[in-house]
């Protein structure tokens, strides 16, 4: 057999996985899942719940990884035969996530190509985004390239690929969002809705509170999906598991922290303080913030960088999310990597193209108000990722015990100092909260409740 590919530093391996984290869900969500529920109140929740909760599921998965050295579906049943299903059902995720990531990833670049050529009137148009979405080539134009981008990255391989590029982007990234979030801090009336962001907001925290601040943690870290195990399983054994887990975590956590910065002041100051305008999702993105850009003096400058640093952050989520469906095809068939990337475009090219049509000729399919793209996002990230995250947790809690993944986190250098902690949440408190999750996000999806 050919020996894995492995990720070549802990350098590469902390920036590929970031990469994977750092996403749209970290732009367009948290700023204003944050600002909405109590400010300060929330930062701290998240922050909590990230050093334990999700600190815990991710080193689970990576350790899951490394210690098989294959991709999900393979993992799990290496190790018991009837968890195979957990494996399957987490390899489920990326394979209806990525189509419809790429098509908002065509969105990101055409919105790009229009501010850097001069168009940012045109995009802050009352009409512009939804004239565009409903379209039925553009669209589907805009997305084939995305997918072009990512289809050449996973095709060059995990050292020459994903490495080399998330080296290059991550900290590009870094540097364009802090730029972004100093001058949206000189605004006029900026400052109130920094104030608005950070200050402890006590009213608007609930039991919803600490619900979304977990699935948002959720996806945000990749998890539930075979990322990280796929991930993982490129990871060589000299490198040290605990403290990456943590600089992903300090990674992941600092950009959503800094795109709260970036956009909420920013809004604040356009709409006079008026809270009304910060919402969530592509219509943030898409309409909101436009229109915010048109209103600044250098605004097409910014505009574009913002573009730029967004298209980096879905464009190495996009990655993360096609070498997991390779892997999983590869380690399956045991296809040549030129093979299962071929495959793995044609095929997420097909799934793409009804969900970018969903909002053209195709929007008289629809389910619950929700468009195919909305459809396909709740199946995988409220419906399979907290099963998925749930079985996780049994199986490790209970059938090949703690200790197994807690060994393999000690392979570098005997020490895993969050050991205990790792142990009581994985067999207790992350099974409590994902059956919440998994009934909260079914009853918000089904419109019982809102979040
Ligand atoms: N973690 C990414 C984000 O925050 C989302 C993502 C989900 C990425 C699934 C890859 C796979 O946006």
């Amino acid at each position: 057999m050919k020996k894995r590919s492995s990720f070549t530093s802990k350098l590469g391996f902390v920036l590929a996985a970031s990469g994977s984290a750092v996403g749209l869900g970290n732009i367009w969500r948290f700023p204003y899942l944050a600002a909405k529920y109590g400010g300060g109140t929330f930062l701290l929740i998240y922050l909590i719940l990230a050093v334990t909760f999700g600190f815990t599921l991710m080193t689970a998965e990576i350790a899951l990884g490394r210690k098989t050295g294959l991709s999900a579906i393979g993992a799990f049943k290496s190790l018991d035969r009837r968890f195979g299903f957990v494996g399957v059902l987490a390899s489920a995720v990326p394979i209806i996530i990525f189509p419809y990531y790429s098509v908002i990833g065509g969105w990101v670049i055409k919105y790009f190509a229009v501010f850097v050529t001069g168009g940012v009137k045109d995009a802050a148009g009352d009409t512009y985004f939804t004239d565009f979405i409903s379209g039925t080539f553009e669209p589907i134009g805009w997305f084939f390239v995305f997918m072009a981008f990512t289809a050449v990255i996973v095709l060059c391989g995990v050292e020459k690929g994903i490495e080399k590029v998330s080296k290059i982007m991550m900290p590009i990234l870094v540097v364009l969002t802090i730029i972004i979030a100093v001058y949206g801090l000189t605004l006029d009336g900026a400052m109130e809705g920094v104030a608005y962001y950070l200050k402890p907001h006590m009213s608007d925290v609930s039991a919803v509170t600490i619900l979304s601040a977990m699935g948002q943690l959720f996806y945000s870290m990749s998890l539930a999906m075979g990322i990280m195990i796929t991930y993982g399983s490129y990871m060589k054994k000299d490198t040290n598991l605990e403290s990456s887990v943590r600089q992903i975590e300090i990674f992941d956590t600092g950009i959503a922290f800094l795109a709260g910065l970036m956009i909420i002041p920013a809004v604040f100051a356009f709409s006079g303080g008026d809270r009304s305008a910060l919402n969530a999702g592509p219509g943030l993105m898409f309409m909101t913030l436009p229109k915010v850009f048109n209103s600044m003096k250098l605004g097409g400058i910014i505009g574009t960088i913002f573009f730029v640093l967004v298209f980096f952050a879905a464009l190495s989520s996009a990655i993360s999310l096609m070498e997991t469906i390779v892997s999983i095809f590869r380690d399956k068939f045991g296809w040549s990597r030129k093979g299962a990337s071929i495959f793995v475009t044609v095929l997420s090219l097909a799934l793409g193209i009804p969900a970018s049509l969903g909002f053209g000729p195709l929007s008289f399919i629809s389910w619950m108000n929700l468009s195919v793209l909305d459809i396909m996002d709740f199946i995988s990230n409220s419906v399979l990722m907290p099963i998925v995250a749930f079985f996780t947790c049994i199986f490790i809690g209970f059938i090949i015990r703690p200790k197994t993944l807690a060994d393999e986190v000690k392979a570098t250098d005997g020490t895993f100092k969050a050991e205990g902690m790792y142990t009581v949440v994985i067999k207790w408190v992350a099974p409590i909260f994902l059956v919440l999750i998994l009934a909260s996000s079914i009853a918000s999806g089904l419109g019982f409740i809102t979040i």
